[in-house]
């Protein structure tokens, strides 16, 4: 592997990993970027399979996340913004990590991860004069070659860029889309009629300067952001509009200082927690957009609250959503709800020295904003290992259990043969599907070898036109899962297309 893909090295976990990267690379869902080259650590290209999964997860998050309030819309605004920006936002003087160079190697590696990996204990958020002082009492050794740890230092994570013939501009790559909704809250918040709760929404890339990137999609210096940004009036946290949709609804929950996860609902979680209940429904809609609309298995999810010292530096709340990897071993962080209150705002107000201050509901105030953060690269790869199948005595290859909404294609169309007016027979099948869903043509190789190929990128269905196509005008349609198959007329592929899916 060019990459490592697990926490630790040596079990049948390594296997896992290994096999989802393999798979990865042949059927082009991901693989590394710049490869002709060698590589560029931190960075992985889509191939012609992934892509397509990938859109359809964006989308299936745009319909969830843009649905539950209609004052909610999506911009794309630049990837690069101005100092300013940052130094409004805190990112320039807070937005670091801790590293450790190894005296022998002169590596670099982020010194809360090495300390993890090496004594088990958790040391996120820990200053660097405790992580060293861990460093010595524990004995952590450089991972590679055993050699001695230098001092813990601070690293800031943007990637810098010098704009103009003589490069005296600097400029940033965004290292979180949501700064790029905040710039734009004034001029939205006019053209949206001035109305609270108001939210916006990014799909798109942020860039951070890792300094050991590392399983895979997982830590990368680029890689994609699903964020809604939520303007809410501060007074109108602990009321939640649509609470009842949400109050008896169960969230698994992992509370800061506790050993296991807890199933409460948003009522209980709002009473014994004190948890605001505005906050609670967006827990709830975080957790219904990976267990319901992906279709993620809840044994594997959890909202963990972060401590005080865990938690980014502009929260006030802040619970990751958590899925269980076993090709890692661990759980990881693919999403997050951040009650980000008026940090931003007021930053940007102060810096840009335009007020963000709204007259709303007859008072003067500066929003708050609550943001339901997702890691796209990251679903993608749990996506990968939670729906893959190993090969079994059912099936003699690997293959993807994508609900249909995410798979690269819904159907693959087949001829029998490449001859006697077969293939035309497929196409017309393909036809009529053609227009709203994505088809996979595919004329190569035998019958059981073409199922293998889509069952691998997981295609619900497959659709065989044979000789009896010639005197019926029916296809075959191959279920994925079950292996069963039925005779449709063609004329009826769209009806029964519908019932499929
Ligand atoms: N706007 C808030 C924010 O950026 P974050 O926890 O730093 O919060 C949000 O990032 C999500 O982005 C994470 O939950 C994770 O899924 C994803 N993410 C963060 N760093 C990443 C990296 N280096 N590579 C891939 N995904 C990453």
């Amino acid at each position: 592997m060019a990459d490592n893909a697990q926490g630790n090295t040596g079990n049948s976990r390594e296997t896992l990993g290994e096999k989802l990267y393999e798979l990865a690379k042949r059927r082009g869902f991901f693989y590394p970027s710049n490869e002709i080259y060698g590589g560029l650590t931190g960075f992985y290209d889509y191939g012609s399979t992934g892509v397509l999964v990938k859109r359809n997860l964006e989308n299936v998050w745009r319909r969830h996340f843009l649905r539950f309030n209609d004052n909610s819309f999506e911009l794309e605004p630049s990837d690069i913004m101005p100092e300013s920006v940052f130094i409004a936002s805190g990112h320039i003087k807070n937005f670091i990590d801790p590293s450790v160079r190894c005296k022998k190697e002169g590596i670099y590696y982020r010194a809360d991860h090495i300390i993890s990996d090496a004594t088990g204990q958790n040391a996120e958020g820990k200053s660097p004069d405790e992580l060293s002082s861990m460093i010595s009492e524990y004995k952590v050794r450089c991972p590679k070659c055993g050699g001695e740890l230098g001092d813990v230092k601070v690293l800031n994570m943007m990637l810098q860029v010098k704009l103009g013939a003589e490069g005296d501009t600097i400029a940033y790559l965004r290292p979180e889309t949501a700064q790029g909704v905040y710039v734009n809250f004034l001029r939205q918040f006019n053209i949206q009629r001035g109305k609270l709760p108001m939210g916006l929404a990014i799909v798109g890339k942020a860039f951070r300067n890792e300094i050991s990137p590392r399983q895979l999609l997982i830590r990368q210096r680029e890689f994609t952001q699903a964020e809604l940004q939520m303007f809410i009036d501060p007074q109108d946290i602990d009321n939640a509009e649509k609470w009842d949709e949400v109050k008896d609804y169960a969230l698994k929950v992992l509370f800061s200082g506790k050993e296991a996860a807890e199933t409460l609902s948003c009522s209980e979680i709002s009473l014994k927690a004190g948890i605001p209940k505005l906050y609670a429904y967006y827990l709830a809609k975080m957790q219904q957009f990976f267990a319901d609309a992906l279709g993620l298995p809840i044994d594997k999810l959890r909202l963990r609250e972060l401590s005080k010292e865990e938690r980014a530096f502009y929260n006030r709340i802040h619970f990751d959503v958590e899925v269980y990897l076993e090709s890692l071993g661990e759980y990881k962080e693919i999403g997050g709800v951040h009650y980000r209150t008026d940090h931003d705002l007021t930053g940007h107000g102060s810096i840009s020295k335009k007020s963000h201050e709204i007259l709303f509901n007859g008072r003067k105030f500066v929003p708050h904003i609550i943001e339901l953060s997702t890691g796209i690269d990251r679903v993608f790869y749990s996506l990968m290992e939670l729906f893959y199948n190993p090969k079994s005595e059912k099936k003699e290859w690997e293959w993807m259990s994508f609900p249909p909404r995410l798979a690269p294609f819904q159907f693959a169309v087949y001829p029998l043969v490449s001859k006697d007016g077969i293939p035309e027979a497929a196409r017309k099948a393909a036809e009529q599907l053609k227009s709203r869903y994505e088809i996979f043509y595919d004329q190569s190789g035998s019958i059981g070898r073409r199922y293998a190929r889509a069952d691998e990128i997981g295609i619900p269905f497959s659709i065989t036109a044979d000789y009896q196509t010639l005197e019926d005008n029916t296809v075959t349609v191959r279920n994925r899962d079950t292996g069963e198959q039925s005779r449709i007329a063609i004329a009826d592929l769209p009806a029964e297309a519908e019932k499929l899916l």
